[in-house]
């Protein structure tokens, strides 16, 4: 068996290659990635020293390059976990989010298609739900509740899922698409809330809370999501979304708290600044259609987890401290500078 994996030089997708290799020995993981800012080759290290696996630089916009892969690996299964995944990026420039995020997997789908592939899974995100009432804890989205994205970013993958399910509809090809909560762990970016926090932390920088650090987003070890759709592409039903998410919900402030704490730095380093715009209040999963179908569950407890992160960003310095040395440092002048 073939598994494309795409955007697999990025957090999830490379978490991913190496819970496959793991998990599925003999299978074959050909990982096809533009290497954006957010891609990282040395992620993929000891990945390409397995010899079940292949790396492939190229855009899921090309289709020329897509055509060409498609021709020489005739994969089975598709992941398509490539995207510009960044919200506050989305807000100063959605362009490039709706090319990759909508043309891109329109791109994958059409030569998934004409290869005949058994199927396209498509890693999508809670955000397309829009967000929750931070008073109404009872909530939860489930695969029934309605699209109502808030971000450019969250409406580019409202629009790739849409366009997946619209591709099984009316092609019939085998598509699954899951849509998960807020993910931690190994090789996530520093622009992203938990890494930025521990790499400033570690930086004695101040850490920047947006507004009153009240919003509410809902965690999930990295390790439980791959497993979750490992298990959907091989178990769950074509046509379906299933919602990934562990019942961890947690206040910014105190998650920005806990890595003080962790790291045995001041709480005054925290500071308050501008909100992000439309910032969406709360999410939170229901992972009932999932656990009942598939009998998945996370097995990682945020307090272990958030643990296991925050060594593994005290272990891997290097890896961080190559990214924000470089081009990052504009990124964050330009995000944070007059916040
Ligand atoms: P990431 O930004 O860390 O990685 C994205 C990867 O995609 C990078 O390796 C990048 O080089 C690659 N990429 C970007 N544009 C590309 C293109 N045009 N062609 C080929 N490759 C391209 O993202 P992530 O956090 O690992 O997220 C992966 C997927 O999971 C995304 O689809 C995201 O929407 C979704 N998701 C993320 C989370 C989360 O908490 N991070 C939660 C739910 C869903
Ligand atoms: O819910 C799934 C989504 O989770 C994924 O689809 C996205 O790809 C992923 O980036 C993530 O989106 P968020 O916007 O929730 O993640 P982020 O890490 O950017 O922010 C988490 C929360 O922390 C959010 O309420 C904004 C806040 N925040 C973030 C940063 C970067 C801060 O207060 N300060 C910061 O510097």
């Amino acid at each position: 068996m073939t598994t494309i994996v795409t955007g697999g030089a990025g957090f999830i997708g490379s978490n991913y290659i190496y819970h496959m290799l793991a998990a599925h020995p003999g299978e074959r993981i050909v990982c096809l990635d533009k290497l954006t800012y957010a891609g990282n080759l040395s992620t993929l290290a000891a990945a390409m020293e397995n010899p079940d696996f292949r790396f492939v630089k190229a855009d899921i916009c090309d289709r020329d390059a897509v055509e060409r892969l498609f021709d020489e690996e005739k994969p089975d299964v598709v992941v398509n976990f490539a995207a510009e995944s960044h919200v506050d990026r989305s807000i100063d420039d959605p362009g490039v989010f709706l090319r990759t995020n909508v043309m891109g997997t329109a791109t994958l789908m059409d030569a998934c298609r004409r290869h005949g592939v058994k199927r396209f899974h498509q890693v999508g995100t809670d955000e397309v739900y829009g967000d929750l009432p931070l008073d109404r804890p009872d909530l939860l989205f489930t695969e029934q509740t309605p699209i109502r994205a808030s971000s450019p970013y969250s409406a580019s993958k409202a629009g790739a899922d849409l366009l997946a399910l619209a591709y099984h509809r009316t092609y019939g090809l085998p598509v699954t698409v899951s849509r998960c909560s807020n993910n931690y762990g190994p090789y996530q970016f520093p622009e992203k809330l938990i890494p930025l926090m521990i790499a400033n932390a570690l930086a004695d920088k101040p850490l920047p809370v947006y507004g009153e650090g009240l919003n509410v987003r809902d965690w999930l070890y990295v390790e439980d999501h791959c497993r979750a759709i490992d298990l959907i592409v091989r178990g769950g039903r074509v046509g379906e979304v299933y919602n990934i998410g562990g019942h961890n919900e947690m206040r910014n402030i105190d998650i920005v708290k806990l890595i003080c704490r962790e790291l045995g730095k001041p709480e005054s380093l925290i500071a308050h600044v501008a909100d992000r715009k439309g910032h969406d209040r709360r999410y939170a999963i229901d992972p009932t259609k999932i656990h009942g179908e598939l009998g998945w569950l996370p097995e990682t407890k945020f307090a272990d987890g958030i643990r296991k992160t925050i060594r593994w960003y005290l272990d891997n310095r290097g890896w961080w401290e190559t990214i924000v040395s470089g081009e990052y440092r504009h990124y964050y002048e330009k995000m944070y500078g007059n916040r």
